[in-house]
């Protein structure tokens, strides 16, 4: 009859002895670094002592390159399942202190693990990656690794939200893990992302780039868009994901998560009347205009540092979460271009998938021009944005501002495209394009013709303006359902919210459909 106690003391060496993974020295170095460990990150991610961990004493099976002298239990990540807020999610987090967290076939068994978990359970998977890559010393068992993961993001993808936390290096084909993911989060000075490092970069291309302005976080954070947050350091990083999570279900099936709020539903707010400037041409911040609208004023921004002319995020109205879609008036006018339309286009699918109403605040004056947006592909990119809205079937709810003039009026969640409640203010402009444009091509011939007769070509303009640069042409349609006192935003979004709670909407069968890439 064996021991018990004896067993028990070997269960809790095994099990102190995965917890140091590297071991002292390592994690020492990592600590030496400014980064935490692979388990203090958890900690700090998870609700406190929800961690439940699985497949803590797998190994690797390799003896190639004098590995099986080199055995760690945990095999460099650690996975399983905790609670956010209560909430079910599943982890893994990559630790460096082991290969310096690079994948092997074992390695990547446990991550399929948890997320076959996830998938069949409906919860929401976490990755918190820093890794060297594909375990070199395992060659072509590992990249199997890496493309059982990836087909696994992209079956989940849609069905359950799944999130990147980049907090290392994630380098080669290990970023398209990450990439698949619908968020991905880095912090300054810890992460990196690219597909070729510096020394590969200089050889090819003779570039010479250091690691941070080739794929750091402020790089991806502003400049590629490959990032959605950005963040100085991995506690409020983490912080941010428990966040997040709290706008989201944790699967397709499944409502978001709605909470009680003080904010009073029926809360008017003088200052949007004023907020709109008297000058058609003057910017203001469209943050003015969601802040005061959602509850508490607390607005979660998505890549608030790319292609910032157009704005997404997360917040809340009567208790219920909602993305947002805003033009941003303040940068480049609001204008739609190529990364605009991709922001908003991959956010706004995201909401469609997880059941999260939009919300679109309106102020664009059309497409930009140039020779970079359309040999760049504004074409199929804006198209991304519209096919986007169409498809949506989530509650769709339109505010117009200001300005909603062109293929942009069609494009931002107007009624032909399925939009639910679509109101105006009555600074609202609807029409093909503002009045000076107009003029100038409807009266070209007159106004080259008499070219002293500035007067006279104002007074087109002022027509013009009176005859269209006005939301009651629309409305007068029933393409506007109602226009509002800017002051009654926010009561009349969360009626309308209410009221499509009950929503039901679908599109024709289908295998899916080819959104233009
Ligand atoms: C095995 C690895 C490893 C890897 C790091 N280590 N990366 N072991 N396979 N991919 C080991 C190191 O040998 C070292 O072990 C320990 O981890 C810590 O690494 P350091 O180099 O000391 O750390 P640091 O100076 O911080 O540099 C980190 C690094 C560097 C920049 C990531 O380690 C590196 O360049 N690694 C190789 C990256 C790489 O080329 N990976 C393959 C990419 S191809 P010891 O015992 O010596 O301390 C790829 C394909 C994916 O990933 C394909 C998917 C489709």
């Amino acid at each position: 009859m064996p021991n018990p106690r004896k067993l028990l003391e070997e269960l809790h060496q095994r099990q102190a002895r995965a917890e140091q993974g590297g071991g002292p020295d390592r994690i020492a170095q990592q600590h030496k670094k400014g980064k935490l460990t692979a388990r203090e990150r958890l900690d700090l991610l998870l609700d406190e002592g929800s961690f439940v961990e699985l497949d803590r004493f797998v190994t690797h099976r390799s003896t190639d390159f004098g590995l099986d002298q080199q055995v760690f239990a945990g095999d460099g990540v650690v996975t399983g399942s905790g609670r956010i807020d209560g909430r079910p999610v599943y982890v893994f987090s990559q630790d460096f202190t082991v290969f310096g967290g690079s994948l092997s076939e074992a390695h990547a068994e446990k991550i399929c693990k948890i997320m076959d978990l996830a998938l069949k359970t409906g919860a929401p998977v976490i990755g918190l990656n820093d890794s060297g890559g594909a375990r070199i010393q395992e060659g072509v068992a590992s990249l199997g690794g890496y493309a059982d993961i990836f087909l696994r993001n992209t079956l989940g993808s849609g069905v359950i939200p799944q999130i990147s936390v980049v907090l290392g290096p994630c380098a080669g084909g290990a970023v398209y893990s990450p990439a698949i993911t619908d968020f991905i989060f880095m912090v300054r000075g810890v992460s990196y992302m690219f597909v070729t490092g510096p020394s590969v970069v200089k050889t090819v291309t003779h570039e010479e780039v250091s690691f941070d302005h080739l794929g750091g976080a402020d790089t991806h954070g502003a400049t590629s868009g490959v990032a959605h947050f950005v963040h100085d350091t991995e506690p409020e990083c983490l912080q941010a994901v428990r966040e997040l999570l709290g706008f989201l279900p944790l699967n397709n099936l499944d409502p978001p998560p709605e909470r009680l709020t003080t904010d009073p539903l029926d809360r008017r707010d003088e200052a949007l009347l004023n907020l709109i400037p008297e000058s058609p041409n003057k910017p203001y911040d469209m943050h003015g205009v969601i802040g005061r609208v959602l509850d508490d004023g607390a607005f979660l921004e998505v890549q608030s540092g790319y292609a910032e002319n157009i704005v997404v995020g997360f917040g809340r109205l009567g208790g219920q979460p909602v993305g947002i879609v805003a033009n941003q008036p303040a940068v480049l006018a609001g204008v739609l271009d190529i990364n605009g339309s991709l922001k908003a286009a991959r956010f706004i699918r995201f909401c469609d998938c997880f059941n999260v109403p939009l919300v679109t605040f309106v102020d664009v004056p059309g497409f930009l021009p140039g020779i970079a947006q359309e040999h760049g592909g504004i074409i199929k990119h804006g198209a991304k944005l519209l096919y986007a809205y169409c498809e949506a079937t989530v509650p769709k709810l339109t505010v117009i501002t200001r300005k909603a003039y062109g293929g942009a009026y069609d494009v931002m969640s107007s009624k032909h495209i399925r939009g639910d409640v679509n109101l105006a203010w009555p600074s609202a402009e609807i029409a093909v394009m503002g009045p000076k444009g107009a003029v100038e091509i409807l009266f070209k011939e007159e106004i080259a013709r008499d070219k002293d007769s500035a007067a006279a070509t104002d007074r087109l303009i002022e027509e013009y303006t009176e005859k269209f640069a006005h939301p009651y042409t629309a409305a007068a349609r029933g393409y506007i359902d109602d226009v509002i006192d800017p002051r009654d935003t926010r009561p009349r979004l969360i009626e309308a919210l209410r009221l499509l709670r009950g929503k039901r909407d679908r599109n024709p069968p289908k295998k899916h459909g080819n959104i233009p890439l």
